[in-house]
């Protein structure tokens, strides 16, 4: 896959073959910000490249803020929604998620919060058209 990447998916399957794609650019270190409204996507998109990573349950870490999965990569899967403010992020170690160069990072609303994410991530934002119609752009940010 190449980036700047924008894409216009009609369906799930669609959705999974991009999810795919761009699973195999990613390595061990990477932070991937999801952005887009209630249900365009976000987690569906985690729980494609978890399935193509061999990890069956994955699920929204909306209450828990992380979820953790070990599979053919290790995979830390947050949720900003339910944040009320950055010092929930610290009390729970944000930070050594963070800098855990083994893991492959996905932060669910991350412009939520968008100080605390490093200077180098991958940005999604998807955009819900319709019931099954999804607008899929992915950028490298660098500053
Ligand atoms: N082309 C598509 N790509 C992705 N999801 C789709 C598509 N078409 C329909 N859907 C459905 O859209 C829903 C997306 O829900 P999902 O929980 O992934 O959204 P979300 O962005 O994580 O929402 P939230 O902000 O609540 O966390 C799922 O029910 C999924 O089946
Ligand atoms: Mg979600």
């Amino acid at each position: 896959m190449e980036l700047p990447f924008k894409i216009v998916v009609k369906s799930e399957e669609e959705t999974e073959q991009v999810a795919k794609q761009f699973a195999d650019i990613l390595e061990a270190g990477n932070i991937i910000a999801l952005n887009g409204n209630l249900g365009s996507g976000k987690t569906f998109f985690v729980k494609a490249i978890s399935n193509y990573w061999n990890y069956n349950d994955a699920n929204s870490p909306t209450f828990s803020i992380v979820n953790e999965y070990l599979c053919d990569k290790k995979i830390y899967h947050f949720d900003f929604y339910r944040l009320n403010k950055i010092e929930e992020l610290y009390d729970i170690g944000f930070e050594e998620y963070l800098m855990d160069d083994e893991a492959v990072t996905f932060i669910e609303w991350a412009e939520m919060i968008p100080e605390i994410l490093p200077s180098t991530y991958y940005e999604i934002k998807i955009v819900r058209l319709n019931d099954s119609e999804r607008s899929i752009e992915i950028l490298l940010n660098r500053s």
